[in-house]
This record gives structure tokens, C-alpha cells and sequence, in this order.
């Protein structure tokens, strides 16, 4: 962790117990990674791995448009200012009152065939024709082999048998689709396959229901290296398969802009969690280290302990956003001590479930040392459960490039 980043948790520790930090110079250098990687792609950022108002405002500063998860997301991006065409509201189970709310303001994907009706008597009743995407179940499987039941999408097949009750509708036309199979992946030939079959699954949709297409969005699945065994997915190399892939598809499709999705890529790393030991005790022999916020400040470290102690599979699968792998989050004390202890880390919850890690040797920690969690950029903050025992939520932070710490959220 880097002296600016310690500096600051130090900083802000005399102010809150508990806190997530965002390194806004990590952010700029994981967007441009992927900027400079994939010639020709726009990116689309997903809001709900961390919606706080000054991270997307900075992802969005990058050029970036927004994969938006529910009507709040689109309306939060409209007003950080994206337009119409840079936002696309790609969720499961849209209200009539959610589609509604974002017809005029983002690009909608429709998640079934029932949507796709919602869609058209609402913008019916608008009076206008409105542009959608739709979300695609494909006939094949991330890891190769046939598609799978899926609660996301309409399944490729079902998509076709309905083409001519969809082509009858008047008041949509289908201008893009959308496909997201599978999030964290560092395999790169893996989502070098995907890819490709993505362009032929464009070949057989603009073909079966006679379309040109305005954007295919490929979705997520970058992943980012948690664990220190984890290595990172070759970005270079997925966006040289993409052009590659362009090269011959762009004669066909000259307008067709591509899309990929990501969330945890452009601030999964940015993020730092920081609690505070509020005490101290022996029991039996064992040193429990009481943390300020744990289960209720940053859920995953705590899911990975249960998971990781009780599931009957040796490795369990891995089980996004709640659980990755094992050892998927550094711990790093900020004191000067230059001993160490074995120590179980819990926080203050009345369950025994709030315990992070058992017997973990780290340096001695004492009342009021601050403690940090590395990895906690994205689906952390958002996926934790503040209610419980309703002790104050973690304050949501930013460092930003010039030293300054700002609120995260304003
Ligand atoms: C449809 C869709 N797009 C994009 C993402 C973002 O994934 P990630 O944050 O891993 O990039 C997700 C994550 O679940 C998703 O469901």
C-alpha cells in the first residue's frame, strides 16, 4: 500500500472508525489500461459495483458510459451528464413504472419477451419508436459447450421463434443486443472465446430478425487478480482479438459500435476498507482483536470465512459478487510495532459469524491501531448490510491525485 494511502487512512481515522478510501490516482491508471487496450470499444461502467458519486463521476470523466441496473442508476448517470446514447438500463425484472422513468433518458434493454411488450405500449403511449437492446440467453455457454437455463436474457432460440410477433410491433426497433455470461475471469483465451463467439452470435440476430444493429455490448468478465496467486487477464491481448475480429466484421457492419462492460476492472482495485480496533481480548488462550466494523462494514472477508470454514466442498465455487476465492483480501496494520501475533479478527456484531479471519499472524495490534483491507473497490460497500445493529456506516472516501480527501458520496 502506498504512503499516500496509509497516510491518509491514518489521517481520517482520527475522524471515523470505519471507512472505505478510493485511490482516485488507481482508478485513472486502471480506466486507461483498458482505453489504451481495446482500439475502437467503448466502455460502458456498472454503476452498481460502486455507485458513489465522485467514483463515477471520475470513470465517466474517462470517456466511459454507464451499464445502468435499475432507474436510480440511469437517473444518477443523467445527471452526471450522460446523454441518452451513453446510458444503457440492462436489468432483470424492469416495473412498467422503471421502463416509463427511463424511456427518453437511456438506451433500455429488454430482459424477456414480456419486457419487449412493456416497452412498446409505453413508448405507444409516449408516441415515439423506441430504440432498444435486447438481452440475449446464448446457445453457448462462457466455458464453451451448449447455453444454459438462465434467469437473465431470452434464450437465442425463443428469441427467433417470436421474430415475427417482435418485427409486429410498431413502437420499438431493435438496435442492439446485450449478453453477460460471467463476471471475474482471468483467463484470457477463455474471454478471447466468448468474444468470438459473440460476433457470430451478431451474424445469426441480424439475419433471423432483420436488423442492423447500432451496438452489441459483449458485457463483462474481466477479472482482477484478489488472491497473490491470481494472475491478471492479458488486456492487451482481448483487446488485439477484438480488433482483430473488427477488422473483418466492421465491412459488414461499418455503424455497429462495441461495447464492453465493466465494473470491478476500472475500481476494484482503487478501493481500501479501514477499521478500527476498539478492543482487545484472551479467551482460552486465543487473541480476539474486535474490530469496529467488519461483517457490517465490509461483508466479503466475513462471507469468505464462513464460506471457507463451513461449505462442504473443499473449494467451493467461487460465487460473484459475495464470494471470489480464498485469500481474496490483504490485511495491513498501520502501527509501528515490529512484533508479531496470531489473532482472530471479528468486529462487534452479537454473532459469531462476525469473524474475519482465525489465527492470522499479523503485527501486534493494540486499542485504537487502524487496520486496512485491500480489494475493496467494488461490490463491497454496496453488498454490505448496515442495518445490522444499526451501528454507523462506513464513511465513503476518495483520495484524490492532487492529496485531498473528499467525501466520496457528494
Ligand atoms: C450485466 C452485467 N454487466 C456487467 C457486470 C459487471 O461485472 P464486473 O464488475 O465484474 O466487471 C455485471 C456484474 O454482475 C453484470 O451482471
Amino acid at each position: 500500500m502506498e504512503k499516500s494511502i496509509q497516510n491518509a487512512v491514518l489521517e481520517q481515522g482520527m475522524k471515523y472508525n470505519s471507512f472505505y478510501l478510493y485511490d482516485e490516482k488507481t482508478i485513472l491508471e486502471y480506466t486507461k489500461r483498458l482505453k489504451d487496450s481495446f482500439e475502437g470499444v467503448k466502455f460502458l461502467y456498472s454503476v452498481k459495483n460502486n455507485p458513489y458519486i465522485n467514483v463515477v463521476k471520475t470513470v465517466f470523466a474517462q470517456g466511459f458510459g454507464a451499464d445502468a441496473a435499475s432507474l436510480n442508476e440511469v437517473l444518477l448517470s443523467e445527471k452526471l451528464g450522460l446523454k441518452e446514447k451513453e446510458i444503457y438500463y440492462s436489468a432483470p425484472g424492469k416495473t412498467e413504472n422503471d421502463i416509463k422513468g427511463a424511456l427518453g433518458k437511456a438506451v433500455i434493454t429488454a430482459d424477456s419477451l414480456n419486457e419487449i411488450e412493456l416497452i412498446n405500449s409505453a413508448a405507444d403511449e409516449k408516441g415515439i419508436i423506441a430504440q432498444i437492446g435486447v438481452r440475449i440467453n446464448p446457445d453457448f455457454g462462457f466455458f464453451g459447450g451448449k447455453g444454459t437455463p438462465s434467469k437473465f436474457g431470452i434464450d437465442e432460440e425463443q428469441l427467433f421463434d417470436n421474430a415475427d410477433k417482435i418485427k409486429s410491433f410498431k413502437n420499438i426497433k431493435i438496435t442492439g443486443i446485450h449478453v453477460h455470461l460471467h463476471s471475474q475471469e482471468l483467463n484470457t483465451e477463455l474471454i478471447k472465446k466468448y468474444h468470438n463467439n459473440m460476433f457470430g452470435l451478431v451474424e445469426r440476430v441480424c439475419n433471423k430478425l432483420d436488423v442492423s444493429l447500432d451496438f452489441v455490448n459483449l458485457g463483462s468478465g474481466i477479472g482482477i487478480p484478489y488472491a497473490k496467486y491470481d494472475k491478471e487477464a492479458d488486456v492487451k491481448a482481448l483487446g488485439e482479438n477484438i480488433r482483430k475480429l473488427c477488422s473483418i466484421f466492421k465491412e459488414k457492419h461499418e455503424n455497429t459500435q462495441i461495447f464492453v462492460e465493466t465494473g470491478r476492472y476500472a475500481v476494484g482495485k482503487s478501493g481500501y476498507y479501514a477499521c478500527k480496533v476498539v478492543d482487545k481480548k484472551i479467551s482460552c488462550g486465543k487473541t480476539f482483536i474486535i474490530l469496529s466494523s467488519t461483517l457490517n462494514g465490509f461483508i466479503r472477508p466475513a462471507i469468505a470465512h464462513i464460506i471457507e470454514k463451513y461449505a462442504v466442498d473443499e473449494f467451493p465455487a467461487e460465487s460473484e459478487p459475495f464470494y471470489t476465492c480464498k485469500n481474496a483480501f490483504g490485511y495491513i496494520v498501520l502501527n509501528n510495532s515490529d512484533k508479531t501475533e496470531k489473532v482472530t479478527l471479528c468486529g462487534s456484531l452479537c454473532t459469531s459469524t462476525d469473524i474475519i479471519e482465525e489465527d492470522i499472524e499479523l503485527k501486534e495490534m493494540n486499542i485504537g491501531d487502524m487496520l486496512v483491507m485491500t480489494n475493496a473497490g467494488s461490490y463491497a460497500s454496496v453488498i454490505t448490510p448496515y442495518q445490522f445493529a444499526s451501528l454507523p456506516k462506513a464513511a465513503q472516501l476518495m483520495l484524490m491525485t492532487d492529496g485531498s480527501v473528499i467525501n466520496a458520496d457528494e
